[in-house]
């Protein structure tokens, strides 16, 4: 493949991938100078016995580094009007973590008001081309009925539709009409 046409299928390639809808969540680590952190969609459930997720992180991020040295992630599921979080922890800015509601699990920093976390073990460590995969087992994980989810397509943040509120009030409407 020539090098114009391998960047050509890079671009497709993102572009497709940014048809697949995900959540947003935030990776957390510590580490000796403090906790350590960046937004991330590349996460995934992997088992149920035991409970193990994954995380795909950029082999070139600071955070990259940090969750190989101490062993332990926590992702926490960012909420729907938390999009500043997620701009802040995709950023290079000195201290993402300045005035945010946290709270600690497994002796990691987990965002506040958060959908829902998980605190992991890191049990394998594989290398996926220019990102590490960190297979986690869940020691701890919590989750939220009340707060909606921030969701990611097509490079921009949203929110969820709720067909089946929306699909209630067409049906109340309608009966009130025809009433
Ligand atoms: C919505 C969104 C999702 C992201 N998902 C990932 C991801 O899954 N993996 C990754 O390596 N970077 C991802 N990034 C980019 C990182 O957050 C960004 O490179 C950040 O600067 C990393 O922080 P660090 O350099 O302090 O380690 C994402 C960015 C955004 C805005």
């Amino acid at each position: 493949m020539s090098a114009s046409s391998a960047l050509e299928m890079q671009t497709i390639f993102r572009g497709a991938m940014s048809r697949f809808t995900t959540g947003v969540t935030i990776i957390t680590t510590r580490t000796p100078d403090g906790p350590a952190g960046m937004t991330a969609s590349a996460v995934a459930s992997v088992s149920l016995d035991p409970l193990m997720l994954l995380v795909c992180v950029g082999n070139t991020l600071a955070t990259r580094n940090a969750i190989s040295d101490s062993g332990v992630f926590a992702v926490s599921v960012l909420s729907q009007g938390q999009e500043g979080h997620a701009l802040r922890f995709a950023s290079r800015c000195d201290d993402k973590f300045a005035g945010l509601g946290l709270r600690t699990d497994h002796d990691l920093p987990v965002l506040e008001d958060a959908v829902a976390h998980f605190a992991c073990d890191v049990t394998e460590e594989f290398a996926g081309g220019d990102h590490t995969i960190f297979v986690g087992q869940v020691v701890s994980c919590g989750y939220s009925v009340d707060a909606d989810p921030l969701v990611y397509f097509g490079g921009k943040f949203g929110s969820l539709c709720d067909l089946s509120s929306h699909a209630q009030l067409a049906y109340d409407w309608q009966l009130a009409a025809s009433l």
